[in-house]
């Protein structure tokens, strides 16, 4: 039922969810199951996340909690970090001028498009839901099956898709080149000038800075005992006795394990045809035992990245909720329950450059 052996530094729970739940009560699964943003797509140099100081209620709770809060604070080259915005709203960075990084990974909404399927550079429905952008540094992989390790990897990716970019650095490089702007900005900051390495430096940097701190549950954290109402603090115990937390923990309440979709319930019996998306990390293994298998999301910023789950298939965020009970707990939630833990969730909104995402 699970899987895996080269997890990064997460370990993947070895037995069911609920079972794993009980035994971090007991306390012998804390170290496995608390990991809070894993290393390998974290970075290295100017971007790494360089926590505040801490208060004396936040170490209290994050010694207990599954979830830590997001640094509020973090180090990056701000210059840097300008250079490659520019470069991921520039539609420039598409063979045909047909789309931006922002045209899916929109900054004013989710991060994300609001699409059921992405569309592609052809203008139909692409073959999976669109993940958002904001703290996708902090995941032990990217894409919804796990597929990339780094920022960087994941860029050369998009950057070839025919069905998105569509271009090649032979030519980027030059459309680059061409652009006074870019050539200053480019000698300001790099040594050699516009390059495939520079423009990925820029890029990862800019993307590392899209962090979402100080939600309502951060400050809940750090010792606010006003930031949540009862009711979203019982979500949140909900949230944890049923085991939602088991899969979904960390600094990115999620984003540091790979777990099947349907443990409990075959998800796609109601939902139709299998698609070549829905195998999941079966695509990069060909392992039977990583068939339908994802990376776990991140829960942060959930309330405003409907629709739900890789195949986009579910608009309200309810409906997820009740999804998951069934498929990954084999539990049917209650409608009040439902509701209490959409009501937690709510309270993972954070705040891209001091305003709460979602809110105009
Ligand atoms: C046509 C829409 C589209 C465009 C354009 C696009 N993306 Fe994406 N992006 C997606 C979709 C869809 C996914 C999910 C892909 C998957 O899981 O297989 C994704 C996933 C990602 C992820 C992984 C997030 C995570 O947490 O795993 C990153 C990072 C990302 N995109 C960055 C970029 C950058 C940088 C660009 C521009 C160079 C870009 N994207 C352009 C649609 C797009
Ligand atoms: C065994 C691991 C596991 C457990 C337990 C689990 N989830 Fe998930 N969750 C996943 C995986 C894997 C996905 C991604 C499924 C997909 O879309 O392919 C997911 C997706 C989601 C999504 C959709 C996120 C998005 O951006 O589309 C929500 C919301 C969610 N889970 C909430 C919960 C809640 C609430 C609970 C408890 C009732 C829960 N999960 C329990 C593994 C788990």
């Amino acid at each position: 039922m699970y899987h895996g052996s080269d997890h990064g530094t997460a370990s993947p729970p070895q037995a069911s969810p609920r079972h794993l739940f009980v035994r971090r009560m007991q306390g012998l699964a804390v170290v496995a199951l608390v990991v809070a943003a894993p290393a390998p797509v974290l970075p290295a140099g100017p971007g790494k996340a360089a926590a505040a100081e801490p208060d004396a209620a936040f170490n209290l709770l994050s010694a207990t909690e599954p979830i830590s809060p997001i640094p509020l604070e973090i180090d990056v080259d701000r210059d840097k970090v300008a250079l490659g915005e520019k470069l991921f709203r520039d539609p420039l960075l598409s063979h045909d001028g047909s789309l931006a990084c922002l045209s899916c990974h929109q900054l004013d909404r989710g991060g994300d498009d609001g699409l059921r399927l992405s569309i592609t550079n052809r203008g139909e429905p692409g073959v999976i839901n669109s993940l958002t952008i904001f703290n996708s540094a902090l995941n032990f992989r990217l894409t919804w099956r796990g597929r990339f390790r780094s920022l960087n990897e994941q860029m050369e990716s998009v950057l070839h898709s025919p069905s998105e970019m569509n271009t090649s650095w032979a030519e980027i490089l030059p459309k680059l080149q061409a652009d006074p702007g870019y050539v200053a900005a480019f000698n300001e900051l790099y040594a050699d000038g516009i390059t495939r390495n520079g423009v990925l430096d820029a890029m990862s940097s800019f993307q590392q800075s899209l962090v979402t701190p100080n939600a309502p549950f951060d400050r809940y954290l750090r010792g606010q005992q006003d930031a949540l109402s009862a009711e979203e603090i019982q979500g949140y115990q909900l949230f944890k006795n049923y085991g939602c937390a088991a899969c979904h923990q960390g600094m990115n309440v999620g984003g540091n394990l790979f777990q099947k979709l349907g443990i409990f319930k075959d998800y796609f019996a109601t939902r139709g045809t299998i698609t070549e998306a829905d195998l999941g990390r079966f695509l990069d293994t060909g392992a039977e035992r990583d068939r339908y298998v994802f990376r776990v999301p991140s829960l942060r910023n959930v309330a405003v990245t409907g629709p739900y789950f890789h195949d986009g298939s579910v608009d309200s965020l309810a409906e997820a909720v009740r999804k998951m009970g069934e498929a990954q707990l084999g539990e049917t939630l209650l409608d009040a329950e439902i509701d209490l833990i959409v009501k937690f969730l709510r309270t993972l909104t954070g705040e891209y450059r001091g305003r709460p995402l979602g809110v105009d």
